[in-house]
This record gives structure tokens, sequence and C-alpha cells, in this order.
């Protein structure tokens, strides 16, 4: 089966001139990416690096799939209760793998798979618009969170188990609910446990964002006819080619462009696919990248704030919104371009009265056009750019996708000497929060933030 591939020779300073890098930086860069590698398989073989064991679960996918199997057609729908790495990769995977208008199919075109749904926010219109669809007898909810403890998970359990408890009564709740948590601790395990409720482990090695090839991300890719096997068979095959040899292991040299790079001032790294299903890998990614990358750290004494800033684009939709800034706006990012081979699709333009240039093209070579000549406009600016190309879009090029970024999120930390796996920034907001909803144990926070607000009341900067 085909893999994916890196290309990139937009980065060079062969065709980008000052902006890029050239073969003798690159190599330089190989003694620092080798022990990088190097860290993150001591790591691994600690057990600490949990993602990288996941590819090779393959009775937990089988046992997955088979439960999916026996249930999917029970459900008219999916609804995913998670945020963050707990709700993204979902996306990501069904957007990818499932017909753009799935939710719109009748359930005999979706092979009676259920319509998917992941209302990943705690905004009150989207959460009882949210009943509005929902037929709640035919409803099955994945509550996913590792911590079993997250503020927005819990809140919209609470308040759909409530409406399901209306509907279907206090018996038959729980046949609606799947929780995806923690193996021992938490909420939601002790629930799972005192309810009888089916549950499913997130190992305690894996971090949020990177589990979409744990449970997190599974379980509704099965429900919804997602061969999972193949995802964790591609992410194995990009694994075995992500070795030793740098100069052979996609992942590695995709840090070292970027790491390169964001030193040169390409701080923003914006990802741009041309292919509609890759939407939210895109948004997949912007969240591995930015909450493992964006650190405060401190190096040789000094304190150091590092981070490239991930940015989504689609193309051609962006051709009409982003694409002017990339071109001739600062010199302070790099694209990532997704390309596909093969569309799933193939349009003829038709003809029309008049005779038009358009006419007998196919809309595949409409954006494969589009496609190449944003990267060649973007090169001849001297914008570095590199491509990433998936031969189709399939379980097998997902999966070695997915995991080839994962990895070099690991390796481009181990570079920037950060802690890839923690979010102590996301931490103060969290516990400002629980002040103003008044948690208990943080009663200092809530006087901390009602302090702040009053004497920002003071002040007159607004208008
Ligand atoms: O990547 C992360 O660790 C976070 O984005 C978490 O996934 C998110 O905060 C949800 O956490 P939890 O799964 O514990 O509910």
């Amino acid at each position: 089966m085909a893999n994916i591939k890196l290309d990139y020779g937009n980065c060079m300073s062969e065709f980008v001139g000052e902006h890029g890098l050239n073969q003798e930086n690159l190599q330089s860069l190989y003694p620092k990416l080798s022990s990088a590698y190097n860290i993150v398989q001591q790591k691994k073989q600690k057990g600490l690096l949990g993602f990288m064991e996941l590819p090779y679960k393959t009775e937990d996918a089988k046992k997955i799939s088979d439960f999916a199997k026996k249930q999917r057609s029970k459900f008219d729908d999916f609804t995913v209760i998670g945020i963050g790495g707990s709700a993204l990769g979902n996306i990501a995977i069904q957007t990818a793998l499932n017909h753009p208008y799935w939710n719109l199919l009748s359930n005999k075109q979706r092979k009676k798979c259920p319509r998917l749904f992941v209302p990943d926010n705690v905004d009150p219109e989207l959460i009882k618009s949210l009943l509005d669809v929902l037929n709640l007898k035919k409803t099955v909810f994945n509550i996913i969170s590792k911590s079993g403890t997250t503020a927005e998970c819990l809140a919209n359990f609470f308040i759909l188990k409530n409406a399901l408890l209306k509907k279907v009564g206090v018996k038959n709740w729980q046949k609606h609910i799947i929780i995806s948590t923690d193996e021992k601790k938490g909420y939601l395990r002790e629930l799972a446990n005192k309810e009888g409720i089916v549950s499913f482990v997130i190992p305690a090695n894996v971090g949020g964002r990177f589990s979409v090839l744990s449970p997190v991300g599974l379980i509704s890719a099965a429900f919804c006819g997602i061969k999972i096997e193949k995802l964790l068979e591609g992410a194995r095959e990009m694994d075995a080619r992500c070795g030793q040899d740098i100069s052979k292991n996609p992942a590695a040299i995709y840090t070292a462009i970027q790491y390169f790079l964001y030193y040169k001032g390409k701080k923003i790294n914006v990802m741009m696919p041309y292919c509609q299903s890759l939407k939210d890998v895109s948004d997949w990614f912007r969240q591995l990248w930015a909450e493992s990358l964006g650190k405060k750290t401190n190096i040789k004494n000094e304190i150091v704030n590092v981070g490239p800033t991930p940015v989504k684009a689609l193309g051609v939709t962006d051709q009409h919104s982003q694409v002017q800034l990339y071109i001739e706006g600062p010199y302070d990012k790099i694209i990532t371009f997704l390309s596909i081979e093969k569309y799933r699709a193939n349009v003829v333009i038709p003809k029309t009265s008049e005779k038009h240039y358009l006419e007998k093209h196919t809309l595949n070579e409409l954006i494969k056009s589009e496609e190449e000549a944003t990267r060649v406009a973007l090169t001849k600016q001297s914008r570095p750019n590199c491509t990433i190309t998936l031969p189709d879009v399939s379980e097998h090029t997902i999966g070695q996708l997915l995991y080839m970024l994962e990895l070099a999120t690991a390796y481009i930390g181990e570079l920037f000497e950060i802690n890839v796996f923690d979010q102590p920034g996301v931490e103060l907001g969290k516990v400002l929060t629980y002040g103003l909803m008044g948690r208990t144990g943080f009663e200092k926070e809530k006087k901390e933030i009602e302090e702040f607000l009053e004497k920002k009341k003071e002040t007159q900067y607004a208008v």
C-alpha cells in the first residue's frame, strides 16, 4: 500500500533564497535530531510515551470494532461529549474518512451506522439546540474525559443525562452511555463502576491530544463504519519509516525544517490542505502543536518562551481569504500543504452554450492547478513551504499522517527543550473558572478574579 511523502524542496534556499535553509544547515541539525530521536525512544522504552504504543494495540482495536458492529444499528445518533484532545481527533477522522454530509444521509446510505455529533463547547445555544435534533431514545453518548473531571465535559454530560433520564427512565439511561476515561481514577470511572456502564480505558501514559488512536478516537470512528484496524496499520507503517536514519525519517525531517525556520523568524506554521476532507486534520494539528509546544521553559538559567503558532487554512477556499497575506505579508510563515493524489470523486465541468476555457476540464484539475499555482507563487515570493502528499485519503494514509505529526511534535519538543506533554498554561484559566463557579477549595481564586474585575470596572477603557 502506498506511503505518504514529505517534499521539503521549497524550503531550501535554492528556491526561496535567504528565507530557506541549505543542505549544510539541514545536516548540521542531524546530531541534534539523532539525540531527540534517542531520547524519544528511551522515553518510549520507559513507558512514558503511550501514544507510540497505540498503533500496536490491535486486540483493543478489534474489541472496539466488534463492540461497535454489534451496537451501532441500535442507534440513530452517536454523540461524543468531550473537549480538546477528547474531541478533535474524532472530528478529524470523521471528516477525513466519511461522507462530507454524513449526518444528512439516510440510514441506508450510512449502512445503518449512526449520525455523529461532537458538540465540543459549553455554549448554551449549542447544547440546547442539540436536544432539538437528537432522538434520545435512539442516541448513544460517548462521554470522553481522561481526567474524568473536566468541567465542560461533566456539565454537558449532566444536562444530557437529565434529558435522557426523562426520555428512557432510570433503569435504561445507562444503556445509552459509553464512558472512556482513566482505568482507575476520576468521577467517570466511579460512575461507570457504580452504574455498570460500558467503559473503555484511556491509557494513563497517553496525553489527551495524543489520544486519537486510543479508544478516544476509535470508538466513534468504528461506530461510523471506519476501519480502525487500518488506521493503526497506517500508523505502524509510519512508525517503521521513522527510524534512526534521520535522512529517511519523515517526522524528523519535518521537525528539522520547522525548527530551523522557526529560528529564522518563521514562527507561524500554516497547515493548508487542498482537500476538504482534511480540513479538520489541520484543526486537530493546531491543538497538538499549540498545546504541546507553546511553553515557558528554563534554558541555561534563562526563562524562554517558545512555540510556533499553528494556523489552519483550506485550499482553495482560503486563496480568497488568507493567501494574499501569505504571499505579501511578513516573512514569518512556513506553509505545510496537505496534498492528495487521488480524490474519491471525479467531476467534469460541463459545456456551456458559449465556449469556455473551463469546459471539459474537471474540478480535480482545477483544484490541483490552484494548489500548484499557490505553491509556485509562494515559492517565487521566497515563502518557504513544504508538502505532505497522501496517495489518497484512506484509513491507511490517515493513520500514517496522524502518527507522523504526533512523532514530529515529540521530536521538536526535545529540540526546544520543553515538556510536550503538559499544559500548565491551561491550568490558570481552569482554576479561575473553578473560583467563579464556586468550587470548594478555590476561594482564593474567586477572590482574585473578583478583585481584578472590580478594578477593571473602575477604568474607562471601553467605548
Ligand atoms: O490535550 C489535552 O491534554 C487537553 O486538550 C485535554 O484533552 C482536554 O483538556 C480534555 O481533558 P480530559 O480528557 O481530561 O477531559
